[in-house]
């Protein structure tokens, strides 16, 4: 093995290497630098996690949930004061360009900080009882011990999102984060442990789906799992955890669209169009991957777009003048790739990109040429399935109405977007759009935290994550009725 360190597990308050030794390599989208090797852990390891959330979930339920806020407030701290580290680790970890993963990391700090509060609120519910000297009231319990299994392309925000609002509510957890970002949720988790979080309460598990996740998913001490990644392995948690009646919360995408009527000011539409296809190379989950542009404007669009986004840099996200960093790693390189030929057969056309960029140093990198599809149609796949790279489908609509429901017809329902300066137009949008997020003169991407996040149809189960969302997830009701009248009434009847 070379220089590069070794990272472990963090399991009841240690930081302890896997049960057989066994460790990965993870690499640097954009350079295939080795950052380190880590944790390949198996069954041993998420016994061992589970048993140290459940022992410390025993004093932690009763842990007033103000001291549990102020612990999340030290957390907030520590990432504001380690922000420029932990960006510029994760830039190098999974390829996003700087700014980018100063904004992840922000989004954890945003977190903390609102969870923090909610450990003053946490509210309940008191209502008038039916019987006279009796109270009624319902209080938020927590759950238990929950797993959280987050993504790579959010490898901060996205596990503060979960792990906070679990962990708030009085819940211990253990973390699994992406194969692909290890390095990220660990520097997370050593902030909850310089924050002074009791041990066991948050544990760290690394290592791959089906070594870590799907043993956390069936483990019968996890009460809840929250996930956020890809549709077939979420649905497929989802049927194992059915099995046991357990509560599990699904983010799995989306293919989201911006809507450009012809009276848009184009000027920030390209501007909003640009930001989402191509921020974070087009891997969020909210990212835009259709535009549905009204016909009026769609040729001037088209060649304004084509403008732009041939001049976008490519390259390191660690440096300055790089706009758009690699994809994750080669599989989805190819995955991304593979799009092109289906676009073709179904007789889309390429107005810009298609190909892998190569020239220079980013033959050391996963990079993919922006890309702008033509000619798509609703039907195509290419109009209809998430392909999470820097992939821009152009679906041409008559009206307003059509857009919306070319908008509206797919399996996913996270995000979307209209550019209008009719305020009937927009309102009509906010009427009839049904995907779980909506932008008035925005890109698709830019969700803030106090508001629910998650989607409709195959983007998940229901649930929502983030603001008052993540608590109702989170905790279960306990309605209390408390009879002082000091003798037996019934309810209903007397
Ligand atoms: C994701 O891609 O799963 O709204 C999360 C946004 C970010 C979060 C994206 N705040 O784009």
């Amino acid at each position: 093995m070379s220089e590069a360190p070794t990272y472990h597990n963090y399991i009841g308050g240690e930081w302890i290497p896997t049960s057989t030794g066994a460790v990965g390599e993870n690499r640097n989208p954009a350079t295939g630098d080795l950052i380190g090797y880590f944790p390949r852990s198996a069954q041993a390891d998420v016994d061992r996690a589970v048993a140290a959330a459940a022992e410390a979930y025993r004093s932690w339920r009763t842990y007033p949930a103000p001291r549990r806020g102020e612990i999340l407030y030290r957390v907030g701290e520590i990432l504001m004061r380690r922000k420029e580290e932990i960006a510029r680790s994760m830039t190098q970890e999974m390829g996003k360009v700087l700014v980018e993963a100063r904004g992840d990391v922000q989004e954890g700090i945003d977190m903390a900080y609102y969870m923090a509060g909610e450990g003053r609120r946490l509210f309940g519910q008191i209502v008038p009882a039916e019987l006279p000297n009796k109270s009624a009231l319902a209080v938020r319990d927590p759950i238990g011990v929950v797993a959280c299994i987050t993504p790579w392309n959010f490898p901060v925000a996205i596990p503060s999102w979960k792990t906070m609002a679990a962990l708030i509510a009085g819940n211990t957890v253990v973390l699994k984060p992406a194969s692909d970002t290890p390095l990220s949720a660990i520097k997370l988790v050593e902030a909850f442990e310089e924050a002074g979080l009791p041990a066991g309460v948050l544990n760290i598990v690394c290592g791959g789906g089906e070594d870590v996740g799907m043993p956390l998913v069936r483990h019968p001490d996890v009460a809840a799992i929250s996930f956020t990644g890809s549709n077939d392995i979420g649905r497929r948690g989802n049927v194992e955890a059915a099995q046991e009646l357990k509560r599990v919360t699904l983010e799995l995408g989306g293919k989201n669209a911006v809507m450009v009527l012809d009276d848009a000011d184009l000027d920030l539409a390209v501007e909003g169009i640009l930001w989402s296809a191509f921020g974070t190379t087009g891997q969020r989950c909210t990212a835009c991957s259709r535009l549905i542009v009204q016909r009026g404007v769609r040729a001037e669009l088209e060649q304004r777009l084509m403008e732009r986004a041939s001049r976008l840099r490519l390259g390191d996200g660690l440096d300055p003048d790089t706009q758009v960093g690699p994809l994750i790693n080669a599989s989805q390189l190819e995955r991304v790739h593979s799009y092109m030929d289906v676009a073709r057969r179904d007789g889309a056309r390429t107005l810009l990109g298609g190909e892998p960029a190569r020239e220079g140093a980013l033959a050391q990198g996963h990079f993919y040429r922006p890309t702008l599809l033509t000619d798509v149609t609703p039907q195509m796949r290419v109009g209809r399935e998430e392909i999470f790279g820097p992939v821009l489908s152009i679906i041409a609509v008559e009206s307003l109405e059509e857009a919306i429901a070319v908008n509206n017809d797919t399996r996913y329902g996270l995000s979307s977007a209209i550019f209008t300066r009719d305020i009937n137009a927009a309102n009509i949008a906010m009427r009839d759009v049904t995907t779980g997020i909506l932008y008035i003169n925005a890109g698709t991407t830019g969700a803030e935290i106090q508001l629910p996040f998650g989607g409709t149809r195959g983007t998940g189960n229901g649930h929502r994550e983030a603001g008052l969302g993540a608590l109702e997830f989170f905790t279960e009701w306990k309605a209390i009725y408390v009879d002082y009248s000091g003798k037996l009434q019934r309810a209903q009847i007397d």
